[in-house]
């Protein structure tokens, strides 16, 4: 499979490691910073600085794309208009007529659609969905995710016409699609925050289809350094925490990583180990499989405008002062 990477910034460099790793052919890359172009794939791959040009002359089979926000869409549609599979990074879009785009796109092309949800490959992650499955922490009651960070990043993420909001669209967006891997699709959205589509700080509080509750609460006022990220979950028959995978790429926390679970009455540790790059690696080569295979991706166009509809829901709530059906943002629905 010839594979086309565009942006080869933070992100790129390990869907690049994920690339290489999984035999497909890097055909061609897109990036505007040519020396890092050159000094992330040497001379032998081309490099371009327009995706058209990319697509007209080196055919890809699939279109992987690392970059900004406001970019998925255009650089998406041109790569399914032209014949090629893609795998977007989060979020999908950076709005929800962004992704209706995508799919109306995607529908029309018949070309498939991956999205790089990589916590959902964070073995912690995944222990637990299974742990969710078997049964053994019984019916999930409530499940709590914050996310403290210290200071923000720069560049284009300070710009939210280019991030499509604020820190909720950008790493809020994580604990979204894990609310709804670990919890199931959302049923109603109520929240607060400083600063709707440009927040530094925000609380959602969703009701589950289950009838489970959840709280997702973030902002970017921790010490500097801070990069707190962390899942509980309160279910009926046990409990599980998990001290996150961000929280350990970016350092401010070091040793093992901890999955703790109460069953029986008793608090054990869980030694399922992980990596913050290791899940972004395996969402990539696991998504390259099956596009290569001609299958749908784990994560594909449903799961990629859940994940932005919650965070629609949750601007439309902060901003009118009521709490948001999701019934409301159905693809289709009139708004
Ligand atoms: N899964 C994760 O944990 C994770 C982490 C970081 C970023 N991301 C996502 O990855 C994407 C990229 O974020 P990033 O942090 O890597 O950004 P970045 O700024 O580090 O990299 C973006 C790259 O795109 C290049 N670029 C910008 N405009 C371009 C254009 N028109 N044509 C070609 N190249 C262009 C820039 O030169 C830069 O090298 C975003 O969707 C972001 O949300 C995900």
């Amino acid at each position: 499979m010839k594979v086309a990477l565009c942006g080869l910034g933070e992100i790129g460099q390990i869907h690049l490691r994920a690339v290489r790793e999984s035999g497909a052919e890097l055909a061609a890359v897109c990036e505007l910073d040519r020396d890092l172009a050159i000094q992330s794939v040497g001379v032998e791959v081309p490099v371009f600085s327009d995706v058209g040009e990319l697509i007209e002359q080196t055919s890809p089979d699939l279109v992987d794309i690392c970059l900004p926000h406001h970019l998925h869409v255009p650089v998406a549609v041109a790569a399914l208009e032209n014949g090629c599979d893609v795998l977007l990074e989060k979020p999908m879009a950076a709005d929800l007529a962004g992704c209706d785009e995508i799919l109306r796109v995607a529908g029309e092309s018949g070309r498939r659609v991956g999205v790089s949800h990589n916590q959902v490959h964070f073995e912690p992650h995944r222990r637990l969905r299974q742990l969710i499955d078997s049964g053994e922490l019984g019916e999930i009651r409530a499940i709590y995710e914050r996310l403290w960070m210290g200071g923000k990043y720069g560049g284009w993420r300070e710009d939210s016409s280019q991030v499509g909001g604020g820190l909720l669209m950008d790493a809020g967006v994580h604990r979204i699609y894990m609310a709804e891997y670990l919890g199931g699709p959302v049923q109603t959205v109520t929240a607060v925050m400083d600063n709707p589509r440009s927040e530094d700080a925000f609380v959602l509080t969703m009701e589950f289809e289950s009838g489970a509750l959840g709280v997702i609460q973030g902002g970017y006022h921790g010490p500097d350094g801070v990069f707190d990220d962390r899942i509980e979950i309160q279910a009926s028959a046990g409990m599980a925490e998990i001290l996150g995978c961000e929280a350990f790429f970016e350092g401010d926390l070091d040793g093992s990583l901890r999955l703790r679970t109460r069953i029986d009455g008793a608090w054990a540790g869980d030694p399922v180990g992980g990596h913050w790059d290791e899940s972004v690696v395996a969402s990539v080569k696991e998504a390259l499989a099956d596009l290569e295979a001609g299958r749908d991706p784990e994560v594909g166009l449903v799961e990629g405008r859940a994940a932005v509809a919650v965070v629609e829901a949750a601007y439309r709530s902060a901003e009118e002062g009521r709490t948001v059906p999701m019934v409301e943002l159905t693809r289709g629905s009139r708004e």
